[in-house]
This record gives C-alpha cells, sequence and structure tokens, in this order.
C-alpha cells in the first residue's frame, strides 16, 4: 500500500470578541459575530495527516497517540460536508470519495491545559482533508461545523467569524480583517493557570446561557455589533488602546453571562481575578492601557500586549506568582527587566502562593494552516500512525 499523506499544522485563535450562544446547534451557527487573533504555529499548533485509500476497511482516528471512535457526529459532519464540496468542484475522480480515510491528529501543547485545542484540531483536520480532496473554495464554514471557534483557525492574522443569517449557515464564514504582518508587535502571553476543578463544556455552557440570559440577549443585540465594528476598526489603525479596552470589556461581559445563567456557571478563579486586578493596576499605574486580558471558558488568561511591554510584564509575573518549574516560560525569547520598588509598592498586589501559574507561553499573531511539506507525517505510507 503507498497512500498519498497530506500534512497539516494549524493555528490556536484566542478570541477579544466571544462567540457565546448558537442559533443552531446542529450547524453550529452562532448568535453573534466574533473577532479574534491567530496565534504563531511556531509556538502552539495542531499537526495532522490524513490520507485514503482503497484498501482501507474502514474510516479510522488517532488523536495524540490514542485510537478514538469516528463516531463522533461533528467528526462526520466535517468529512461528509468537504468530500461534498469536492464532489460540487469536481475536484477529484467520484471513485476517490468513496473510499474510507485514515486521521491521525496531534497537538504540541497539553489539551489538558484547555487551551483552544479544539479550534486548531478541526481546523487542521479540515485544512488537511480539503489539501487531500482538492477542495479549493472556503473551508471556514466546514471547520466551524466541527467546532464554531475553529472556523477562525482558518486564517491568520486577526480574523471575523460573521455570524450570518442563512438557515443553512452559507453566510456564516470566517474572513480576515488583517494579515500577520499587520501589527507586528502585537504579542500574547497565555498564562495557565493551575485548576483541577471539572468545567462545564463550552457547548454545554453556551446553551444554557442562550436559554436563559437576558443578558446574552442584550449582549447579542446591543454590544457585540458596536463592538466587532469598533475592535475592527482599533486593529486596522494600530490603536492598542481602544482594542484592549474593547477585548477587556468583552471578556467580562462574556463571564457576566456565564453568571447570568441559570444555574450560573463559574469559570474565572481567585486566580483569575488577580490577574485581571493587576492587569487594572498596571494600566493605571502607566497612565495608559498597556496590557488587555481575556479569558476563555476556564480560568487561564491571555494577555494581549505589545512587544516592547513584554520584558516588564513578564518580570512582574514571575515575582507575582513564584514558580518552583525551571521551564515556567515557554515560547519566544524575551529579555528580563529589573522591577523597580517603588512601582511594585504602588501596585500592591500580594505575592501569591507558589505555582498559582503553573506556565506562561510567550507568543505572537501568526499565519493560518500551513501544509507540511517536509514529510514529517503522522502516518505511514500504509496509513498506520507513525510511532513517535
Ligand atoms: C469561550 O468553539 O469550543 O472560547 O462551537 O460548541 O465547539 P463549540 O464551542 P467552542 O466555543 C468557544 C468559546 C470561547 C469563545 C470564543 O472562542 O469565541
Amino acid at each position: 500500500m503507498n497512500c498519498d499523506v497530506k500534512t497539516v499544522i494549524a493555528p490556536v485563535n484566542i478570541a477579544v470578541i466571544k462567540y457565546w450562544g448558537k442559533r443552531d446547534e446542529e450547524l453550529i451557527l452562532p448568535l453573534n459575530d466574533s473577532v479574534s487573533a491567530t496565534l504563531d504555529t511556531s509556538v502552539m499548533c495542531a499537526k495532522t495527516s490524513v490520507c485514503a485509500n482503497p484498501h482501507f476497511a474502514e474510516d479510522e482516528i488517532w488523536l495524540n497517540g490514542k485510537k478514538e471512535s469516528f463516531s463522533n457526529q461533528r467528526l462526520q459532519n466535517c468529512l461528509k460536508e468537504i468530500k461534498q464540496r469536492a464532489y460540487n468542484e469536481k475536484s477529484i475522480d467520484d471513485i476517490f470519495l468513496t473510499w474510507k480515510v485514515h486521521i491521525c491528529s496531534e497537538n504540541n501543547f497539553p489539551t489538558a491545559a484547555g487551551l483552544a485545542s479544539s479550534a486548531a484540531g478541526y481546523a487542521c483536520l479540515v485544512t488537511a482533508l480539503a489539501k487531500l480532496y482538492k477542495v479549493k473554495s472556503d473551508i471556514s464554514s466546514i471547520a466551524r461545523l466541527g467546532s464554531g471557534s475553529a472556523c477562525r483557525s482558518v486564517y491568520g492574522g486577526f480574523v471575523r467569524w460573521h455570524a450570518g443569517v442563512n438557515p443553512d449557515g452559507s453566510d456564516s464564514i470566517a474572513t480576515q480583517i488583517a494579515d500577520s504582518s499587520h501589527w507586528p508587535q502585537m504579542r500574547a502571553l497565555i498564562l495557565v493557570v493551575g485548576d483541577t476543578k471539572k468545567k462545564i463544556s463550552s457547548t454545554i455552557g453556551m446553551k444554557r446561557s442562550a436559554d436563559t440570559s437576558e443578558l446574552l440577549k442584550y449582549r447579542v443585540q446591543y454590544c457585540v455589533p458596536k463592538r466587532t465594528d469598533d475592535i475592527s476598526k482599533a486593529i486596522k489603525e494600530k490603536n492598542f488602546g481602544k482594542f484592549a479596552e474593547i477585548t477587556m470589556k468583552d471578556s467580562n461581559q462574556f463571564h457576566a453571562v456565564c453568571m447570568d445563567s441559570y444555574p450560573p456557571y463559574v469559570y474565572l478563579t481567585n486566580i483569575s481575578h488577580t490577574i485581571i486586578d493587576l492587569v487594572h493596576k498596571y494600566n493605571e499605574i502607566s497612565g495608559e492601557t498597556r496590557i488587555a486580558y481575556t479569558f476563555d471558558a476556564g480560568p487561564n488568561a491571555c494577555l494581549y500586549l505589545l512587544e516592547n511591554e513584554v520584558p516588564k510584564v513578564m518580570s512582574l509575573i514571575q515575582h507575582i506568582f513564584p514558580s518552583s518549574s525551571d521551564k515556567f516560560v515557554t515560547g519566544l525569547n524575551f529579555k528580563e527587566e529589573g522591577l523597580n520598588e517603588e512601582f511594585l509598592k504602588i501596585l500592591s498586589i500580594p505575592i501569591q502562593a507558589k505555582d498559582s501559574i503553573k506556565y506562561v507561553i510567550y507568543t505572537k499573531v501568526g499565519d493560518g494552516p500551513t501544509e507540511i511539506k517536509d514529510g514529517s507525517h503522522l502516518l505511514n505510507k500504509d496509513g498506520t500512525p507513525v510511532k513517535s
């Protein structure tokens, strides 16, 4: 057997205007537009290899080294839709579409950290399948069928997912606001907060909010449309202060929606709140907004900031959140900066218990999915996983 294996890496994205709530559960159509930044695949990425062969007995998938069931509805929807697209585009011989596929995928960052792994994973899977079936048209609406936020990981830079109005979801697609080279100073620090609590999944949480939260209705109708336009403008004009303010307000409103749901649910911990305090005080002392925080469905913070602020902020984080790990910060390189005693005094944030933050990932805005052509596939030519 000699399969043609296609391998793709795809990025994580972190929303600055949050997607929370669906108008269609099956097609994964959102109640509102959302906006995100795509993060550099050299620091965090999903990697997926796919191949098809007439000798394969069934569709098979391996995730992070473990064979998983292919019965997952979202996975099946993605595969079905990409084949339909290939059929419509007449991109390959119809016979190819009858062959079974093998899929092998892994993340280079811990899935347990709750870091948008499904977004990178589905964007990667759908892009790899699009390469295999030679699909040329926009595939963000297919990635969306895997996980809503995945449609934004199909593009690099700053991305907007348009909620759309069509019942079939044909206009619920992602588009690029600006590419990864547009705002080269933009950086992200992901603070992974230790948490053992079992959290409510995004899918379940947003259903409860859509069913019960009055605040969510208000947010969708009045807040998000203006915020989406304003933040797109702030991105285009590279207005960090405006970008940061909208980002923080939107994160706060999303977590307020969680509390406004019935029964309420909470993703932020005391450490998350300490990070929020730290950012606001830092900005106040600086006399301008230099850091933004945003939190997804978990306690981890993503801080957006410009490159020149990184040395000081990184030193501050290491001071306030002492760690027992010698690999506390991973990702891009940076210089440490000595902290001013006076500054620490005015900041007056107490030093936290050791390892309150498990580790920090330092990264930047990056490109969308890319095909890997150096032969480092996750599947062998016979369609079995390469043992790592
Ligand atoms: C808080 O895309 O994981 O990260 O569509 O049900 O798979 P499903 O949800 P998912 O939700 C992400 C929610 C969020 C906000 C965001 O990324 O916009």
